[in-house]
């Protein structure tokens, strides 16, 4: 089945196959995410420094384009792109002039004359980052905070700095992500990324209502009952319903939700005794998940929001330096 990560996924590599935008996880090689997670762990160290900055984007634009509402990804990249010294530009989408019938594109190139050199984009649309990603000049770098049901590829990357940091490796480890997998932008990035990084198994638990067509052919093991899903994993993932997204009734009720597949200290208690809990927020208390687990020992959902900072500075520092490698060499040939 053709998808749009055919198209995407050359799209982000230039030349020498160093990142140029970061739009899915597809297509790159275990190397790649390896670099990134390598490049994160340089970084954890500048957010814990009284002065929490390094020159590495000094002088340069980084605009976050968020046409769908967000808290953590947006603060986390606006403050990414601070303590790498760049000069951020918040678009606030609902007064701009795209709500007055200017076109993204128009809205695009006004950006561009303003020499803006990277785009953070978050829509509600499949495939908006990768229009915007083919459409731009050579120059800029498009960074995907997240398009529709398809892609969250930072998201997976900071979810997978947490994982390593706690297991270590990948090898081995058995991962369930239990919800609304069907929605889920986040869900899809984290499976190829699992997958990619060697994880020994990739578990869904889920209704049949709250799984995407064709799941079996993600490189998943997929279970309707906690009970058996659970088992012996060592880490799980939660997943929020995401209502909005929903287009009629998929669920009896969030306490039938809750009961069946909201992670409580009994369910949690069917997983290895040092799993580890993750959430990628924001979470729903007493739908997906209770709060003696939320907040308990098991859990490290704000250290992935920390790790977030990390991930997103690895990135964007990354896509600049895959610009930069380009740009040199077109001059060289010049
Ligand atoms: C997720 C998203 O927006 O896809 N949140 C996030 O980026 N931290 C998941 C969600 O909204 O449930």
């Amino acid at each position: 089945m053709p998808s749009i990560d055919d198209e995407l996924s050359p799209l982000q590599l230039n030349r020498f196959q160093h990142l140029r935008h970061f739009l899915t996880i597809e297509g790159l090689s275990r190397k790649h995410l390896t670099d990134i997670l390598d490049t994160a762990d340089t970084f954890i160290e500048v957010g814990s420094r009284s002065i929490k900055k390094v020159p590495l984007l000094r002088g340069k634009t980084v605009a976050n384009l968020f046409f769908e509402a967000s808290t953590r990804t947006r603060t986390t990249f606006e403050l990414a792109a601070k303590r790498l010294s760049a000069d951020v530009l918040n678009i606030n989408i609902t007064t701009s002039a795209t709500s007055k019938g200017e076109s993204l594109s128009d809205m695009l190139r006004n950006l561009e004359a303003m020499a803006v050199d990277m785009f953070v984009v978050r829509h509600a649309q499949s495939g908006a980052p990768h229009f915007i990603a083919k459409s731009v000049t050579p120059r800029v770098s498009v960074i995907n905070a997240g398009d529709g049901r398809h892609a969250h590829p930072t998201q997976a990357m900071l979810d997978m700095l947490t994982i390593r940091q706690h297991k270590h490796k990948f090898e081995g480890l058995k991962v369930a992500i239990v919800g609304d997998i069907l929605h889920s932008r986040v869900a899809r990035s984290q499976i190829q990324a699992l997958n990619l990084l060697g994880a020994e198994e990739v578990r869904v638990i889920a209704p049949d209502t709250l799984l995407p067509p064709y799941v079996d052919q993600f490189g998943v093991k997929v279970f309707s009952s906690m009970k058996e899903g659970m088992r012996d994993v060592d880490v799980v993932i939660m997943l929020r319903l995401q209502k909005e997204r929903m287009e009629g009734a998929l669920l009896p009720s969030e306490q039938e939700f809750f009961r069946l597949y909201g992670l409580s200290q009994d369910k949690l208690a069917l997983a290895k005794p040092d799993a580890i809990v993750m959430h990628p927020g924001p979470i729903n208390r007493g739908v997906e998940i209770e709060s003696a687990v939320a907040d308990g020992p098991q859990s490290v959902i704000l250290n992935q929001v920390t790790n977030g900072i990390a991930v997103r500075m690895a990135v964007m520092s990354m896509a600049m330096s895959g610009q930069i490698a380009e740009l040199t060499a077109d001059e060289e040939v010049a």
